[in-house]
């Protein structure tokens, strides 16, 4: 992938000194490999085999702004950052995007929740990085239990097709509830205080998005052991090693065209 692209990214992300939003968990691992080498992982990881080359990007819950920054270094040719400061916000430097949008026409930023923001555009590529389970943290955690719940992730997800293109691209990351070690609790080191709850796996959300016309291209798992430089990342990014950890995965989704799209309703216990 993209080595310049990540280069300039880490290289325009500390002169702009964005970074810093770190949990404890990856900061374990600073004194064998520093922020710039876990950014690089993590943006591998991330973006493995998407093509920004030219599209126009929605980066919802932008946080720091780095995956912004990375799509613009990637050859994105606009990029619209939400970043309403919402749920998960804590810890997080909101400030960071706005910082970045500073530095780089390409990147507006807009402080609306996803659910507010409106838009006659759409987007090749959407972003969401460890948000999609904070865009209704009550209704994720009934989900599966809940017709109620289920129809306000039904609507979100409702909303963001009619902002996604024709062939669209949608990056997700959460952690799943199911871990392997999550009866440990506060006693686990990968994972310390997780509001477990408030996670689903990623077919959970793969099968709500496919009433969108969104199908599964690859699920991929990560752990905080994956951090650990490049030999890390091979050993360590994988579905057991994420699932006796932290159950990081990523999801990626292309959106069918719309002649082949069968659009519908789902239910909970689908
Ligand atoms: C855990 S942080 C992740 C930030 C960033 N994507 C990252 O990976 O570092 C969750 C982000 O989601 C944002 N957020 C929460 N609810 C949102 C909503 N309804 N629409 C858009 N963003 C939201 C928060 O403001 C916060 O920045």
């Amino acid at each position: 992938m993209g080595t310049d692209a990540i280069n300039q990214t880490l290289g325009l992300a500390q002169k702009l000194n964005i970074f810093g939003d770190e949990s404890w968990q990856e900061r374990l691992v600073s004194p064998l490999f520093d922020t710039e080498t876990r950014t690089e992982i993590k943006l591998e990881l991330l973006f493995e085999g998407i093509d920004f080359t030219d599209q126009t990007v929605l980066d919802v819950g932008a946080g720091n702004g780095i995956y912004s920054l990375f799509a613009v270094c990637a050859g994105a040719d606009r990029i619209v950052a939400l970043e309403p400061a919402g749920d998960g916000s804590n810890g997080i430097n909101v400030n960071g995007v706005r910082t970045v949008a500073e530095s780089v026409e390409t990147i507006e930023v807009v402080s609306e929740p996803l659910q507010n923001f409106k838009s006659n555009e759409q987007f090749d590529i959407v972003i969401m990085r460890n948000v999609i389970n904070h865009l209704d943290e009550d209704a994720t955690r009934d989900l599966l239990t809940d017709p109620t719940a289920h129809q306000r992730y039904q609507d979100i997800f409702g909303h963001l097709g009619d902002l996604t293109a024709d062939d669209a691209t949608i990056v997700i990351t959460d952690s799943s509830r199911n871990n392997y070690l999550r009866f440990l609790g506060e006693r686990n080191p990968f994972i310390g205080s997780r509001d477990w709850p408030i996670h689903q796996a990623p077919e959970v959300w793969a099968t709500l998005l496919s009433h969108q016309g969104f199908a599964v291209r690859d699920i991929r798992w990560r752990s905080t052991l994956s951090l650990l430089g490049p030999v890390g990342k091979r050993l360590f990014s994988n579905r057991l090693v994420s699932h006796l950890t932290s159950s990081n995965f990523i999801l990626i989704m292309d959106r069918m065209r719309s002649d082949d799209r069968m659009i519908g309703e789902s239910s909970p216990d689908e």
